[in-house]
């Protein structure tokens, strides 16, 4: 695991510290409606041209439809007309860093293969991958253009 010792996240004609997105992300993390899990988590993007959007997971009596911290944060981005997705932070209040589910891998996929993902722990020690590599074989747009016999 590393920590955040000044690593830095190019965008557009500027440069982002990877620990601000890691503080975002732990500052969101704050406002998680969790009072069925009591496990928050919070998360943090930055997209190509430089915005930044937080999420918290949200939960719900009807537990199934609990959405994600990292869900939340990418469906704001999108919602703002922000795709271009260039790194993600999740955090959890945890010793270990905390993996997202793969419901999220596949939406971090669909937006951006190469997303920088930064996987937290609650001191903000962290490892780095790549959306693609969270999820092997995933199910993409390729196969929803395919002839049936
Ligand atoms: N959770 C996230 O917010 N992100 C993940 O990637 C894993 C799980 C949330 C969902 C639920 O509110 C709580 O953590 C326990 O599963």
């Amino acid at each position: 695991m590393s920590d955040t010792n000044e690593k830095m996240i190019s965008v557009q004609g500027a440069v982002f510290p990877l620990e601000k997105l890691l503080n975002m992300a732990k500052t969101a993390m704050q406002q998680a409606y969790v009072p069925y899990s009591n496990f928050p988590v919070g998360s943090a993007l930055i997209t190509k041209n430089g915005n930044v959007y937080s999420g918290c997971n949200v939960e719900n009596a009807s537990y199934g439809l609990t959405c994600c911290a990292e869900r939340v944060a990418i469906f704001k981005a999108v919602t703002e007309g922000n795709r271009d997705i260039k790194a993600l932070a999740v955090i959890g209040n945890t010793e270990l860093p905390c993996s997202p589910c793969g419901a999220c891998r596949q939406v971090m996929y669909e937006f951006n293969p190469d997303m920088e993902v930064y996987i937290a722990n609650k001191d903000g020690d962290y490892v780095k991958t790549y959306a693609g590599e969270l999820l092997p074989a995933q199910f993409d747009s390729r196969m929803l253009n395919q002839e049936s016999e």
